[in-house]
C-alpha cells in the first residue's frame, strides 16, 4: 500500500523553511550521514547504544517504509544547493494490534527549535489516520528533554518493567 503523499513545508519559530515528508528508499545517503553526524548523546538517547552509525541492513530497514504496519517522516532543509536530514520520526505496528511504537530524533544543531514537536504532531495524525488507537514509546527515564515534551503532548509515562534506566510512555490518539 502507498503511504499518504503527506509532504508539506513548516516554518520554524525562527523563520527556518523545513520540508516534512515521507522517508524514501533514495534517502540512504542523507538518513546516513544524519545518524553518523548526530552527537554521542543523541544516539544515545536514540538508539540505548553506543551505535557510529547505520549498518547497511538498518539502512534499508529505516529508508524501505512497509506502510501501513510502519511510516517514517523526514525533516530536511536546503543547505548550499543540496536537501539536508535534520530529523525523523517513525512508528511501527506494535505489541497489540491497534497500537504503535514510535521513535524520533533531531539534529542537535536543530533540537529545542520546535522540529520534535512538528514531526510527533504530523505523525501521530498520520497514525490515527491509518487505524491505529494508541501510540507507545520507551524513553530513557534521564531524558528530561523528551519527558518534558511528550508530558506536554498528553502521554502517560510508567516504569519500564525491570530496567530503572527506561521508562514507558503511551497515549490514546
Ligand atoms: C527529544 C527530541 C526529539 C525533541 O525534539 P526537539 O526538536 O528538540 O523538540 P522541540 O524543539 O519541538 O521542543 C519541544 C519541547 O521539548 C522541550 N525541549 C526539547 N529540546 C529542548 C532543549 N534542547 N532545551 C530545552 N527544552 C527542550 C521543550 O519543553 C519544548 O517545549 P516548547 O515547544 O514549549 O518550547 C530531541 O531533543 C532529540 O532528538 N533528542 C535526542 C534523541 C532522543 O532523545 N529521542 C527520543 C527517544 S525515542
Amino acid at each position: 500500500m502507498q503511504p499518504p503523499a503527506t509532504r508539506y513545508e513548516w516554518t520554524a519559530g525562527d523563520g527556518s523553511k523545513v520540508t516534512i515528508r515521507p522517508i524514501q528508499p533514495e534517502d540512504r545517503d542523507i538518513e546516513r550521514a544524519f545518524v553518523r553526524d548526530l552527537s554521542h548523546s543523541s544516539k544515545y538517547l536514540r538508539f540505548f547504544s553506543a551505535i557510529k552509525g547505520l549498518s547497511p541492513e538498518m539502512l534499508d530497514r529505516f529508508t524501505q517504509v512497509d506502510y501501513p504496519q510502519e511510516m517514517a517522516f523526514i525533516a530536511t532543509i536546503q543547505a548550499e544547493a543540496k536537501e539536508l536530514e535534520i530529523g525523523v520520526a517513525r512508528y511501527m505496528a506494535g505489541s497489540s494490534e491497534d497500537s504503535a511504537e514510535f521513535a524520533i530524533v533531531v539534529a542537535d544543531d536543530w533540537q529545542g527549535r520546535g522540529v520534535g514537536r512538528e514531526l510527533l504532531r504530523h505523525l501521530f495524525a498520520v497514525a490515527k489516520e491509518s487505524g491505529f488507537a494508541r501510540i507507545e514509546g520507551i524513553v530513557m527515564s534521564a531524558n528530561e528533554n523528551m519527558l518534558r515534551l511528550c508530558r506536554d503532548l498528553g502521554f502517560t509515562v510508567s516504569p519500564y518493567p525491570g530496567d530503572a534506566q527506561l521508562v514507558c510512555i503511551g497515549k490514546e490518539l
